[in-house]
């Protein structure tokens, strides 16, 4: 590529766009943050991005949004309207002349084999969209991020020694959404890449799989107790699952998630990452170090 690309991102105030913005921007490359809420991306804007406030409901927005813009981050929330609006971002993108898109996708076992997971056929009625638009674009399909899944961690583990465990301590290659963001930079800045290679998806696991027994151990270590990882029956993670979740869709959708994972599909690993990257993935022991250690007793 001559010049560096302006990349709309899209998701860019949530858990991964936050992370996305700032790196993108220290590489050099333009970017135009997509929100509903220009508020909302204050701190973006006073990294340097800039601000397109659009809905992916509006067309007129989009438009607006990717007036300009050569690259695109395809990334939105999990709702029943999944597969839609991002078809609608992708057609849009298609009409203002986008050259290259990266679509931050499911996990590769929501994905395949197709209808186990109503977010994974989303994902995958979308990719299937992508590859019919003719424009240049790179899947990524990133396993079970430690920001969301260990995130309770430390939380359960301020709160006593109790550490709860899905039912039969299923191992998962859990990401470090770091991991994630800086993989989606090396995907948007790649030089296109001739014949099938290009097509074909970044499935992206952490190095190894870990389940909570193992979790409760480097706990015992990081915070000197004996911590304990205990298991939930599949009853009681199914009602911890509903009660948490904000609708009954996002409650079937992690009732599947959690009945993929119980089945072990989370566990394998790819070396995607270190591909990628050139260092190995970030690890859930030096996550569980940034999050737990610094509220174990003095
Ligand atoms: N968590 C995991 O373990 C995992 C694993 C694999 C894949 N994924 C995928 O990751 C994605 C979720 O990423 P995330 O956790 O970073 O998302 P998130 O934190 O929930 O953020 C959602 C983003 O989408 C934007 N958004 C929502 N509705 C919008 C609309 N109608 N128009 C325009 N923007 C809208 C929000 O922007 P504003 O509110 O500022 O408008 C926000 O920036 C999902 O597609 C999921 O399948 C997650």
């Amino acid at each position: 590529m001559s010049s560096l690309p302006r990349i709309l991102v899209t998701g860019a105030t949530g858990r991964l766009g936050q992370l996305l913005v700032p790196r993108l921007l220290a590489r050099g490359a333009g970017v135009r943050a997509l929100t509903r809420h220009p508020a909302r991306a204050n701190g973006l804007r006073a990294q340097g991005a800039e601000t397109a406030v659009g809905d992916f409901d509006d067309g007129d927005s989009l438009r607006r949004a990717l007036d300009g813009v050569s690259h695109l981050f395809l990334l939105s929330p999990i709702t029943p309207t999944l597969a839609g609006q991002q078809i609608a971002v992708i057609e849009a993108a298609a009409a203002a002349g986008v050259e290259r898109i990266v679509k931050l996708s499911g996990s590769h076992w929501t994905i395949e084999p197709p209808g186990r997971s109503l977010s994974g056929d989303a994902h995958r009625e979308i990719e299937a969209v992508l590859r019919r638009s003719g424009i240049a674009h790179r899947v990524l399909r990133p396993n079970a991020w430690m920001q969301v899944m260990l995130a309770r961690v430390a939380a359960e583990l301020a709160a006593g020694d109790a550490l709860h465990a899905p039912p039969g301590d299923p191992k998962v290659a859990f990401i470090d959404a770091r991991d994630i963001a800086d993989v989606a930079v090396e995907a948007l800045l790649e030089q296109p890449v001739a014949g099938a290679a290009s097509a074909a998806p970044w499935v992206l696991t952490g190095g190894c799989a870990v389940g909570y027994k193992e979790i409760a151990r480097i706990a015992s270590r990081l915070t000197g107790r004996r911590i304990v990882a205990t298991p939930l029956s599949a009853q009681a993670q199914q009602q911890r699952q509903a009660a948490n979740a904000p609708s009954h869709y996002i409650a079937r959708v992690h009732a599947e998630f959690a009945a993929l994972i119980a089945a072990g599909e989370a566990e394998p690993t790819t070396g995607t990452v270190a591909e990628v990257l050139g260092r190995p993935p970030r690890t859930v022991e030096a996550f569980l170090e940034e999050t737990v250690a610094s509220r174990s007793p003095a």
